[in-house]
């Protein structure tokens, strides 16, 4: 078996634009390093963010902060384009298949691309391996349900095991060697690393054909370097910039999104609902279709959708096995 090609760190192919935030209106040296201190490195990411957050993160006055904003946008040029364009960009939306026929029809069809598709549960109960799954039958032929493309795989966890994908790979008529080398990896070791190397992959979407981009899990360390009441705000703050990393690849480079998450279990809070996946409404606003998977009886596991802005709730059974996930 041979090594995943790197560790650590994407061989990115080039770095990330940076752009000269002094450009901006109400914007000098001191307040473009602030800005970038804070993870503000790009005019996406102020026009997206309110005149509140993005005054308490920097310590201006909010009206100095909209009108930062209003100048990121005016840059940007954003806000409006035709149903047409919309249409034609919406008509490009591919679905891939899970392997799974019961969970495509759950999800119609597919996890889709230019979208954002979470998966929350327990720990132990399937998330890591679906991840897997979709690593390799993202690169199945298209008349397969596929979208022959490679993956990235960004893992906070160190659960990422590249035997399994080649197992999996063998189930679906793959070659094991090819499908890991068309698997683009990196481990990640705190959510600054985290972003950075998703800013990093950007420069790999288009020479290496990615077509879906995995972050499993998507929250963990920013839930381990952000506890209490106080660093809240500047935790959510990060999670919504980073949403918009995410959505800007899944549309940029008609990419699926696949990000995994926890479920709420902290025993001192009365009202932690163990079904309620973290991240706030930040993360839920950002995805656009969540499913949540728990384990059933006899080893079945239970995936139920949970969000969807045009399919019926509702949820099938799998089973996880040595060739992947599969019906029960
Ligand atoms: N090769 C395999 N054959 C059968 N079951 C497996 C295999 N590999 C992992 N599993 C099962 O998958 C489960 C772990 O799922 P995982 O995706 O790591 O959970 P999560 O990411 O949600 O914490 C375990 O119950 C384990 O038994
Ligand atoms: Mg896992």
């Amino acid at each position: 078996m041979p090594r995943k090609k790197s560790e650590g760190d994407f061989e990115a192919g080039g770095e990330p634009t940076t752009v000269d935030l002094t450009e901006l209106e109400g914007v000098g040296p001191q307040t473009a390093g602030k800005l970038a201190s804070m993870g503000y490195t790009t005019f996406e990411s102020i026009a997206v963010a309110s005149p509140a957050e993005l005054a308490a993160s920097i310590g201006v006055s909010e009206t100095t902060a909209s009108k930062i904003i209003a100048s990121a946008r005016k840059r940007l040029k954003i806000g409006v384009e035709t149903a047409y364009d919309y249409y034609l960009k919406r008509k490009n939306i591919v679905k891939i298949t899970t392997g799974v026929r019961s969970l495509d029809s759950l999800i119609g069809g597919g996890i889709e691309t230019q979208t954002i598709t979470e998966i929350y549960g327990p720990y132990g109960s399937g998330k890591t391996q679906l991840a897997h799954q979709l690593a390799v039958t993202t690169q199945l032929p298209i008349d397969k349900g596929g979208y022959e493309k490679g993956v990235l795989y960004i893992d906070t966890e160190h659960t990422f095991r590249p035997e399994r994908i080649a197992q999996i790979a063998e189930a679906f008529g793959l070659d094991p060697v090819e499908t890991l080398k068309n698997i683009w990896y990196a481990r990640v070791f705190t959510s600054d690393h985290q972003m950075l190397i998703t800013e990093k992959a950007e420069a790999l979407m288009r020479p290496k054909n990615i077509g879906l981009v995995i972050i499993d899990s998507l929250i963990s360390h920013f839930r381990g370097e952000y506890v209490g009441r106080e660093t809240l705000a500047v935790r959510q703050q990060k999670l919504n910039l980073y949403m918009h990393k995410l959505l800007k690849l899944a549309t940029v480079y008609n990419a699926a999104v696949l990000v995994t998450n926890q479920v709420l279990a902290d025993p001192s809070t009365f009202y932690g609902d163990p079904t309620r996946p973290a991240g706030g409404h930040i993360l839920g606003h950002g995805v656009t279709m969540r499913l949540y998977i728990r384990k059933g009886k006899k080893g079945v596991r239970v995936i139920r959708l949970m969000k969807s802005p045009y399919l019926p709730e509702g949820e099938v059974e799998v089973l996880i096995t040595e060739k992947g996930i599969i019906e029960a």
